[in-house]
């Protein structure tokens, strides 16, 4: 298992490419299910996840082409089995997924349940309740969801109970084979829902509303092949943005869209930093300022990301005065409270462990650390890079699931980090 050595105190300079969107290209990869001909992704980001969904496609026939510049072609036609098995589904929930597109294409599908994860329980029954409601038959078996319908899906009018970014793009990709039309309500609004819409209207379907609370589907009978390039990893984006400011440097980060960042720039224009933008590029410059605390509420787009939260903690935790983190979407999301305090940050949990009160030291100090998700593993890493001394950060296969070529980016941004594999 690979590791990452930091050590802390370098403030981070230069420019950076955003890599393409993890959460669009796996729906995407879900979604040229449904496809007659080919699908060509563009712009998918070299992760494990990603490869994950490839080996997924891969497990059912489908014949998948990679090419050096990671354009992705898949060809559904060639699918032999509708069965993804637990192996898969188990390390990432997003291969819960293809159950839609395989039963609206081929009218059967038999998908492992996902199951619990480190960040919380996780259900799908807002996905699972969905597909019924267009017609699906459902039964659950040893772990399994087998889903079928007699001929096609039928359009519906669905009221999600909660925001769920899943449930709305599983329901929406679902809907666009289906006889009618769909209307969706209560939707998440992801800048990912409204990729994935392009995306599946370059195939020949019909999604308007996406990116709203609203979205109608006018079913249509096949839907053909397509190119579409995935938009920028807001995510990513943000998490490079956040180590920039919490060490009191400077970067710019080309092919990102600040459109899809404007909670995560405003509480870093709070703290203290200067932010320029254009069309495709970010700059940050903090002007070698310790950074001011800030709070703020997680909440579905177009509020704080959950996704950006842990990294968040790790700017507060070296800030000027205290900020209030309080986090809403899921409910054990703060594992990496208790490796920041390992390292001399300040960190209290209260509301049921909802909500982490983040009083700011002067530095932290470098310590062995690890984490059980992907975000909280990141906020490790930025947490080492404003300690003192060495940070060695454990699991970092949870960092590989989700951001590509992590060492190399921040050794381009002038940081103290590299990568060994342990024993
Ligand atoms: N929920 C239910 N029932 C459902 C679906 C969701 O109760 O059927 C609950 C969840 O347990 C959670 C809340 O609703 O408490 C929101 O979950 P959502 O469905 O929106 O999340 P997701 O689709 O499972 C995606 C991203 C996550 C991101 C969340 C929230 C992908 C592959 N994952 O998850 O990304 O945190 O939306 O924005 O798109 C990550 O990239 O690190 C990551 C965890």
């Amino acid at each position: 298992m690979d590791r990452l050595l930091i050590r802390g105190g370098k403030k981070l300079e230069g420019e950076l490419r955003a890599s393409g969107a993890k959460n669009s290209a796996l729906k995407m990869l879900a979604a040229a299910l449904l496809a007659d001909g080919p699908v060509t992704i563009s712009n998918v980001p070299h992760l494990r996840d990603i490869t994950t969904m490839i080996e997924l496609l891969g497990s059912l026939g489908v014949e998948v082409v990679i090419d050096e510049k990671m354009n992705v072609e898949i060809h559904a036609n060639t699918i032999k089995s509708f069965k993804a098995p637990y192996d898969l589904v188990k390390t990432m929930r997003a291969s819960f997924n293809v159950l839609g597109p395989m039963l609206a294409h081929y009218g059967q599908a038999e998908v492992s349940l996902p199951g619990g994860c480190a960040i919380g329980p996780r259900p799908v029954d807002q996905h699972l309740q969905g597909l019924a409601a267009l017609g699906a038959i459902i039964e659950m078996n040893e772990g399994y969801v087998k889903a079928t319908v007699n001929g096609r899906l039928q359009g519906a009018h669905i009221l999600f109970d909660m925001c769920t970014v899943g449930g709305t793009e599983h329901i929406m990709m679902t809907a666009t084979l289906a006889e009618g039309t769909t209307i969706l309500e209560n939707c998440a609004r992801e800048p990912e829902i409204v990729d994935l819409a392009n995306c599946l209207n370059a195939m020949g379907a019909d999604v308007q509303g996406a990116g709203t609370g609203t979205i109608t589907i006018n079913g249509v009978p096949s839907l053909h092949g397509c190119a579409h390039r995935v938009i920028a990893d807001r995510v990513e984006t943000g998490t490079y943005l956040i180590a920039a400011a919490a060490t009191g440097g400077r970067v710019k980060i080309r092919d990102a869209n600040p459109e899809h960042l404007e909670a995560l720039l405003s509480k870093l224009r709070e703290a203290g930093a200067e932010i320029t933008s254009g069309a495709d590029w970010i700059e940050l410059d903090m002007h070698d300022k310790r950074p001011k605390s800030v709070s703020l509420v997680t909440a579905p787009y177009p509020a704080f990301p959950t996704d950006l939260q842990a990294q968040i903690i790790a700017l507060n935790c070296i800030a000027e005065g205290t900020g209030t983190i309080k986090e809403t979407i899921f409910e054990n999301r703060f594992m990496h409270v208790h490796e920041m305090n390992r390292m001399g940050a300040r960190i209290r949990l209260e509301g049921n462990n909802t909500t982490a009160i983040v009083e700011g030291v002067p530095r932290l100090t470098g310590a062995p650390v690890m984490a059980n998700d992907l975000r909280a593993s990141v906020s490790l890493v930025i947490a080492g890079l404003v300690a003192e001394g060495d940070t060695v950060v454990d699991r970092i296969y949870h960092i590989d699931r989700g951001y590509e070529q992590v060492e190399e980016k921040l050794q381009n941004l002038g940081a103290d980090i590299r990568r060994v594999a342990s024993n």
